[in-house]
């Protein structure tokens, strides 16, 4: 493995001009494009089958290849290991999930979800935040940013605090940050900025503030990021015995994850790692929309590269000029402007993809039905749940089709929203669907046991 290998370049299929691995760069610096992390991949030992990563299974003492991340690393080789900043991320559960599988309306056994909670900073962030982390060492920076809806401030920190090679400074909106995360932040010593505005403000001024000050940028415009990112994917192939899925089914913010998802799929099938490629489902809560909007209502495309950035502007431009803001519960992807957005229509169009867009009542339903079954997940994450569910009765995703649904997020992080879904009525006064009020009694034996015997 070395660097020389791996480069970056723009998205856009025609580009000819590369970039080093060296160069902290967030977008192409001649046309503002995003940016991809590419590979020679003639010159670098890719194994000839995925089963052959499952050797590193019995080298765990060795970090590389107990973090879920770097024992793919053959895969994301842009990095010296000796440079490689790793806590360990990436232990996650793919879980058969019979009570999600009835809820979603697929046969048993074919609905699964995939615990990124289970992270050390409980969030899927970490996979990409090693890989950042990792370029930032290489780089030698000494001061880190990013703009957070929580967790991508949460899981920055961590890595910060762990190696102790860089400060971080984290901004954050003002409206909704679930205490889990800001508390992290704060634990973690993270400097702290919360700005009058939302995340969509917050990413504007970290980015202009990295931009003047030379601070080394942590947001997913970040493109080493998004290489740690893929491994979710390997991940989940390895938990299905390295088959692959009909559906993967993903919440959508500022658009990571999916496009992440994509690039891994078009690298494995490049290199002839799989046969088939997944379909892939992005969803939006129906408060910050965007994508669904202009894929399924504007009909936005990848376009071979050349989507209609037209569109995309006068989309925006009417979102300014009626001052709409992004509003949801579900408060990790309250983003009205997504920064990966065409490396997202990219992975849709490479994945034959759909968009949804799920109410706020929707997505916590669909939480409460994870909770009930297993380790539980934050608002943001139910979302794919609820959307699986929603093209289950759509017909687009069949009772037979194998689903994987991506948790993003722990259940601990937003405990604010779970205690109110399971204790308050809803605006219409009924309880909430899956509600489990805790029983309030009286401080008396007698009493208590009038409260057991009902139980059966
Ligand atoms: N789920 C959770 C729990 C998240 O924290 C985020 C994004 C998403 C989904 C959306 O992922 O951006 O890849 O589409 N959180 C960011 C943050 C914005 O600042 O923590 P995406």
């Amino acid at each position: 493995m070395s660097i020389e290998v791996a480069y970056q370049s723009s998205i856009r299929p025609n580009s000819s001009t590369s970039y080093g691995v060296d160069e902290v760069l967030t977008a192409c610096p001649g046309t503002g494009d995003l940016l991809d992390i590419q590979y020679d991949w003639d010159r670098i030992p890719v194994p000839a089958s995925l089963r052959e990563f499952e050797a590193r299974w019995s080298s765990r003492r060795n970090p590389l290849d107990y973090s879920g991340v770097w024992r793919f690393r053959e895969l994301l080789p842009f990095a010296p290991p000796e440079q490689i900043v790793t806590i360990g991320e990436g232990q996650t559960w793919l879980q058969n999930a019979a009570q999600v599988a009835r809820y979603v309306g697929v046969k048993a056994g074919q609905l699964f979800l995939q615990y990124e909670g289970l992270n050390p900073s409980g969030s899927f962030k970490d996979n990409g935040m090693t890989a950042a982390a990792t370029h930032a060492h290489m780089v030698g920076a000494r001061l880190a940013a990013c703009a957070s809806t929580g967790n991508t401030s949460a899981s920055l920190a961590v890595y910060a605090a762990v190696s102790g090679l860089f400060k971080v400074i984290v901004f954050v909106g003002s409206g909704k940050i679930a205490y889990g995360k800001l508390s992290q932040a704060l634990d973690y010593g993270a400097v702290t900025l919360q700005i009058q505005g939302d995340f969509d403000d917050a990413l504007k001024q970290v980015r202009a503030a990295c931009e003047s000050a030379g601070i080394y940028l942590c947001n997913s415009v970040n493109p080493f990021r998004l290489e740690g990112q893929k491994t979710i994917m390997y991940r989940v192939l390895e938990g299905l015995n390295w088959e692959v899925p009909d559906w993967i089914v993903v919440p959508g913010g500022n658009l990571g994850n999916s496009s992440a998802f994509g690039k891994a799929f078009m690298e494995l099938k490049q290199l002839g790692l799989i046969d088939r490629v997944p379909r892939l489902a992005v969803i939006n809560a129906a408060g910050a929309n965007t994508l669904y909007q202009l894929y399924e209502q504007e009909g936005l495309r990848w376009n071979n590269g050349q989507p209609d950035e037209g569109l995309i502007s006068t989309f925006y431009q009417h979102m300014d000029t009626e001052n709409r803001r992004a509003s949801t519960l579900a408060s990790a992807i309250e983003i009205n402007r997504p920064v990966n957005l065409q490396k997202c229509l990219r992975a849709l169009d490479f994945c034959d993809g759909v968009v949804r867009e799920v109410t706020d009542a929707e997505i916590l339903d669909a939480k409460a039905q994870v909770g009930a079954g297993g380790l539980g997940c934050e608002p943001a994450s139910g979302a794919s749940v609820a959307g699986a569910r929603l093209l289950r009765q759509q017909g687009v995703i069949a009772p037979s089709d194998r689903v994987v649904c991506i948790l993003t997020g722990h259940q601990l992080k937003d405990p604010t929203a779970t205690v109110n879904y399971h204790t308050q009525p809803t605006d219409e006064g009924a309880a909430t669907n899956f509600g489990n009020s805790p029983i309030a009694v009286e401080n008396n034996f007698e009493r208590i046991m009038d409260v057991i015997r009902q139980i059966r």
